[in-house]
C-alpha cells in the first residue's frame, strides 16, 4: 500500500499535494487511561497534518457524549452503570459515523478518534466500523507510570475540561481520579493477541516506543512523528537575523552582510533572552541559517553564553530564483504577472527557479522533528523560514501565514503547553527598516521605530 500523496507540477510554477481518491484513509485511535497525554497527543499530531498540507480532524468521543450528559459525575463511568454505558456506547457510535461521513464526504485523509475506553472489545469493534468503511486502524497506546506526569495532567484537565468547568477544583480532582479508577477496572492493554493491528505504544512519552506492523508510507511518518514527542517543559525562542544591508536597499535574498543596527541587535540579543525569562542553569542551543546575516546575529549570544551553536541549511530563506537581489518594485516591473500571481496565492507561489512558502514547509519537515526532540532551543533565521515554522506551533492555516508580520529586532518566545502554545514577543530598542509588504500593496520601504515592551 502506498501513501495517499501526489506531487503535481501544474507548469506554472505551482505544486499540489493530491490525496487521491481511493488511496488509504486512517483512522487513528487513541488508545489509554484519562490523564496520560492522549488528546495532547492527538492535537499535536492534527497539526503537524495540516502544517504538512494533509487534511486531518480530531473526533472526540467527550465532546459528543458532552451533547447529552454535560457535566457527568465519576459514577457515570462506573462499568457497572448500565445508563451511562449506554449513552458511553452511543457517543462512541454516533463519532464514528461522523467520521465515516467526513472521509465519505473526501474532506480528509487522516481521523483521529479520540476516546478513552480503553477494551479488547472496543478495539475490534472499531476495527469492524473501520474495515467495512475501507478505513485502515493505527491504535496509538499512551501508556504512563510516572506519577508526576498524571498529577500534571490531572491537573490541566481539571482546570481546563469542560465536564469540571466552574466547580470547585479539589472537588474536581478527586471526581477525576475516581473516574480513572473506573476505567481502570476495565482497561486492557494493548497484547500479543492483537498483532494484526497496527499500533503505536508510547511508554511515558517518548521513553520507550513499541511499533508493529506499519503499512504504509503516511502512517510511518505519522509514527516517527509521535515517536519523536516529548512533554518536558521547554520554550523555542524565534528571531529573524538583525537588520542586513540588503534590507536597507530594499533588496531580497543573497547573502549580505548584517548592517549596523544589524550589529547593535546581535550585541542586544543575549540580554533581550534573559529579559524573556530564562530559569536559572537553563541549556538552550542556537540554531542558524547557514547565511552570514542569521550567523553575525547569533554571533554574541554565543560568546556571551558559551552556549552550542548549529547551522542549518534547511533554515535559508525562501529561495526567490531569478529574484534574487531585486528590490519589491524591480520584481514588480521586471515581472509583473509573477507579482501578482504571488499576492494571488503566495503559500503556492514559486518563484522562477526558486521556492515557494510549500517547498519550504517540505524542506523544514525535519527541522520540525528535531525541534521537538529538542529541549530549549533558539532559532536565528529568515522571515519566510520563521513564518513556516510559526505558523506549525500556532496552527495558522497556509493562506495566512505568508503574510504574517515579522518585525525585525523582535524575539519571539513561543512555550508548549498541553492544549497549545503560548507566545510572547519582546522588542528591542533598536530602530530597523520594515519591509512587510501587505497584500495587494506596491513595496513600501519605510522606517519604523520600536519601543520597548516592557
Ligand atoms: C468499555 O467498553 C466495554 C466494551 O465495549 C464495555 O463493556 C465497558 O463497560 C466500557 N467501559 C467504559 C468505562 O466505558
Ligand atoms: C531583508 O534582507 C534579506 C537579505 O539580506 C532578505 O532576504 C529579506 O527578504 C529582507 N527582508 C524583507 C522582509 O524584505
Ligand atoms: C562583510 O563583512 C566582512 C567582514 O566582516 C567583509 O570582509 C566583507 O567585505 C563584507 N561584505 C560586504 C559585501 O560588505
Amino acid at each position: 500500500m502506498s501513501s495517499g500523496l501526489i506531487r503535481r507540477d501544474n507548469g506554472h510554477g505551482k505544486t499540489h499535494y493530491f490525496a487521491s481518491s481511493d488511496e488509504s484513509k486512517i483512522c487513528v485511535v487513541m488508545v489509554g487511561l484519562p490523564a496520560r497525554g492522549k488528546s495532547l497527543i492527538a492535537g499535536k499530531a492534527m497539526r503537524y497534518l495540516a502544517w504538512v498540507g494533509i487534511p486531518a480532524r480530531v473526533f472526540n468521543v467527550g465532546t459528543y457524549r458532552r451533547q447529552g450528559t454535560p457535566q457527568p459525575s465519576a459514577t457515570f463511568f462506573d462499568p457497572h452503570n448500565e445508563e451511562g454505558e449506554k449513552m458511553r456506547r452511543a457517543a462512541a457510535d454516533a463519532a464514528i459515523t461522523d467520521m465515516i461521513q467526513w472521509f465519505d464526504a473526501g474532506k480528509g485523509v487522516v481521523a483521529i478518534l479520540d476516546a478513552t475506553n480503553s477494551t479488547k472489545e472496543r478495539r475490534r469493534w472499531i476495527n469492524e466500523r473501520c474495515q467495512e468503511a475501507n478505513i485502515e486502524t493505527l491504535y496509538v497506546e499512551s501508556i504512563c507510570d510516572e506519577e508526576d506526569l498524571i498529577m500534571n495532567n490531572i491537573l490541566e484537565v481539571k482546570t481546563t475540561s469542560p465536564d469540571y468547568k466552574g466547580q470547585d477544583p479539589e472537588v474536581a480532582a478527586r471526581d477525576f481520579r475516581e473516574r480513572i479508577r473506573n476505567y481502570e477496572k476495565v482497561y486492557e492493554t494493548i497484547d500479543d493477541g492483537e498483532k494484526s493491528y497496527t499500533y503505536v505504544k508510547l511508554i511515558n512519552v517518548g521513553s520507550t516506543v513499541i511499533i508493529n506492523q506499519i503499512k504504509d508510507y503516511l502512517s510511518s511518518r505519522l509514527v516517527y512523528y509521535i515517536q519523536n514527542l516529548h512533554i518536558k517543559p521547554r520554550s523555542i525562542w524565534l528571531s529573524r537575523h538583525g537588520e542586513s544591508e540588503y534590507n536597507l536597499t530594499g533588496k531580497i535574498g543573497g547573502d549580505s552582510n548584517i548592517s549596523e543596527r544589524g550589529e547593535a541587535y546581535a550585541k542586544a540579543l543575549p540580554g533581550l533572552l534573559k529579559k524573556s525569562g530564562v530559569p536559572p542553569n537553563t541549556k538552550i542551543v542556537i540554531w542558524t541559517s547557514t547565511l552570514k546575516r542569521t550567523i553575525q546575529t547569533a554571533r554574541h549570544l554565543a560568546a556571551e553564553t558559551g552556549f552550542e551553536k548549529l547551522e542549518w541549511k534547511a533554515l535559508d530563506e525562501l529561495d526567490s530564483g531569478v529574484c534574487d537581489g531585486l528590490t519589491y518594485e524591480q520584481i514588480a516591473e521586471k515581472y509583473p504577472e509573477d507579482f501578482a500571481a504571488r499576492d494571488e496565492d503566495k503559500y503556492n507561489y514559486r518563484y522562477r527557479g526558486g521556492e515557494s512558502y510549500r517547498d519550504v514547509v517540505i524542506r523544514l519537515e525535519p527541522i520540525i522533528m528535531e525541534l521537538e526532540r529538542s529541549e530549549n532551543v533558539i532559532i536565528v533565521t529568515h522571515q519566510a523560514v520563521l513564518r513556516c515554522i510559526y505558523a506549525y506551533f500556532l496552527n495558522t492555516p497556509q493562506e495566512q501565514s505568508p503574510w504574517m508580520e515579522v518585525p525585525l529586532h523582535t524575539l519571539i518566545k513561543l512555550t508548549p503547553r498541553a492544549y497549545g502554545t503560548e507566545e510572547q514577543r519582546f522588542k528591542a530598542d533598536i530602530p530597523a527598516v520594515s519591509t512587510w509588504r501587505a497584500k495587494g500593496t506596491s513595496a513600501k520601504h519605510q522606517e519604523y521605530s520600536t519601543e520597548t515592551k516592557a
